[in-house]
């Protein structure tokens, strides 16, 4: 499905992201035909540049991140003519009156109906300012369609994000605001819906009758690269758990919605978040939730610097650089249920992935044998590997009464032809298309904060019960206890 033609406003243009993610997705949905021809992308941010360095940039990006790269002059020529640049002052209303001027131009030239979708590829403290000038300099006076796409983190707290809310509230409604997590914007996160709700086989043991815990791991190897001024005031709990995992979580234990609507969905999601158990005090945050922070490691015979050396972090920094928690979701079909959630840098490998563990069968008694048999998993993988597989019991081949466990696998990345549509590609399209589907609503925002706070209050108690992981491990040993109290651990991933 074409989206309808618009007006994309990067704010941030000259940054990271939209350098590394954004450009590319707008190349790839244009070369997917799913950009109406009546697009124009406006760039924005202070330094100076002409269209001419900005079309630069874009094809540079493109070349080097992107899914697909363009090898022909005439046809990138064509693309390119619909960028153009605008430097300004954000905290300066004189910048987006000119802004309108260009933007009108760029509207007349390529026929575009006065859809306008403003992109902030910014720091939060900016997003207020910026949607006032987006009303003051007289950009959402036309007909047509307002939209605001806004980049996490949404707020450090619940305080600070209800205080954001309101700014953006004053400016936009709530159906215009775009909230990205880009995990929702995975192919194998959506897909979580699909196989729930489409496979009798799983559906009717999704509950506590037939499943004795799960398991969300975000492994991560790298360090906190040039991002330590940032990570170093968020850490983990706030940069992956508030955010990613909650999300995850969420699609694993909601309900099916009762219609396909965006509404629905989010509803759901949002009374799962309202489910959650949250820690009443200290000593409970510290029974159930594990932080941790790398020291110099090694991996692959590289060694690796500690947290605390890396650069722009506190040399005497408590920030977590790994966070896992025992969580449960207190509800008619969770009761009872310890989802285990773990998150880290410097971790031995990167990957995203839901372990469901199964109870165990009584016993197995008519091989006449004495096997522990080993439960049913079912494992999905979210990133880098894409698919799901299932780990079953079976008679190991050739022999009299073995039991191994086997696998019965779907992989989606090893498909030849298949090549996902990165996040950031779904998630502009859909909210060039309006489907909101995929954002995270306001009360989940606020929900999923009134969970990290309580966690975060307990540990400020305590700022330097932090304990530490060598860099390429999989995090403190504490973290391995969570599970080791109920009779788990957790399964290897790959
Ligand atoms: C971001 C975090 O939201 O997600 C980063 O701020 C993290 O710290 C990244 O590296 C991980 O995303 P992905 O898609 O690579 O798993």
């Amino acid at each position: 499905l074409k989206a309808p033609g618009a007006v994309f406003f990067i704010f941030g243009a000259t940054g990271d992201l939209a350098r590394r993610k954004l450009f590319p997705a707008i190349f790839s949905l244009y070369r997917e035909g799913k950009l109406a021809e009546d697009f124009a992308v406006v760039g924005v941010a202070r330094r100076p540049r002409t269209n001419e360095e900005f079309r630069d940039d874009v094809f540079r990006s493109i070349q080097e991140f992107g899914r697909y790269k363009s090898s022909d002059q005439e046809k990138w020529n064509k693309f390119a003519e619909h960028f153009e640049y605008k430097s300004l002052d954000i905290n300066n209303v004189a910048g987006f009156q000119e802004l309108k001027e260009q933007t009108e131009a760029i509207e007349q030239k390529f026929s575009i109906p006065g859809n306008r979708l403003f992109y902030l590829a910014l720091a939060p403290e900016l997003f207020g300012s910026v949607s006032l000038n987006l009303r003051e300099g007289g950009m959402l006076d036309n007909e047509g369609w307002h939209r605001l796409v806004i980049e996490k983190p949404f707020g450090y707290d619940l305080k600070s994000a209800e205080k954001l809310n309101e700014e953006l509230g004053h400016v936009f409604k709530e159906d215009e605001i775009y909230r990205i997590d880009h995990y929702l914007g995975k192919e194998m996160v959506q897909n979580i819906e699909t196989i729930r709700f489409s496979n009798l086989f799983f559906e009717s043991l999704w509950n506590n009758k037939y499943i004795a815990n799960v398991q969300i791991t975000l492994g991560e190897t790298v360090g906190v690269e040039e991002r330590g001024g940032y990570y170093d005031h968020a850490g983990a709990l706030r940069d992956m758990g508030q955010n990613h995992i909650l999300q995850l979580l969420t699609m694993i234990a909601m309900e099916p919605p009762s219609r396909p609507l965006a509404e629905d969905l989010r509803d759901e999601k949002v009374k799962v978040l309202r489910s959650l158990h949250h820690f009443a005090d200290a000593a409970e945050v510290k029974a159930n939730v594990v932080r941790g922070q790398y020291t110099a490691g090694q991996s692959k015979g590289k060694d690796l610097p500690g947290y605390r050396e890396e650069d722009k972090v506190d040399p005497d920094s408590n920030t977590e650089t790994f966070f896992a928690a025992r969580v449960s979701v207190d509800n008619f079909r969770w009761a009872g249920v310890p989802f285990y959630i773990r998150t880290g840098k410097r971790l031995p490998v990167k990957t995203t992935e839901v372990v469901i563990e199964f109870k165990k069968m009584p016993g197995n008694i008519y091989l006449g044998q004495k096997h522990d048999l080993q439960p049913n998993l079912l494992v999905i993988r979210v990133n880098p590997m894409e698919g799901i597989y299932f780990k079953i019991n079976a008679k190991k081949p050739g022999s009299e009464s073995e039991i191994a466990q086997v696998a019965m696998e779907f992989c989606q990345s090893c498909l030849v032809g298949i090549n996902s549509p990165e996040a950031y590609e779904r998630l502009i399209h859909d909210a060039a298309k309006g489907d909101s589907t995929y954002f995270t609503r306001w009360d989940e925002v606020a929900s999923a904060w009134a969970f990290v706070d309580k966690i975060d209050a307990a540990w400020k108690e305590n700022p330097s019960d932090v304990s530490s992981y060598p860099a390429g491990s999989w995090g403190p040993k504490e973290a391995d206890e969570l599970l080791a109290r109920d009779g788990f651990h957790w399964w290897p991933v790959n």
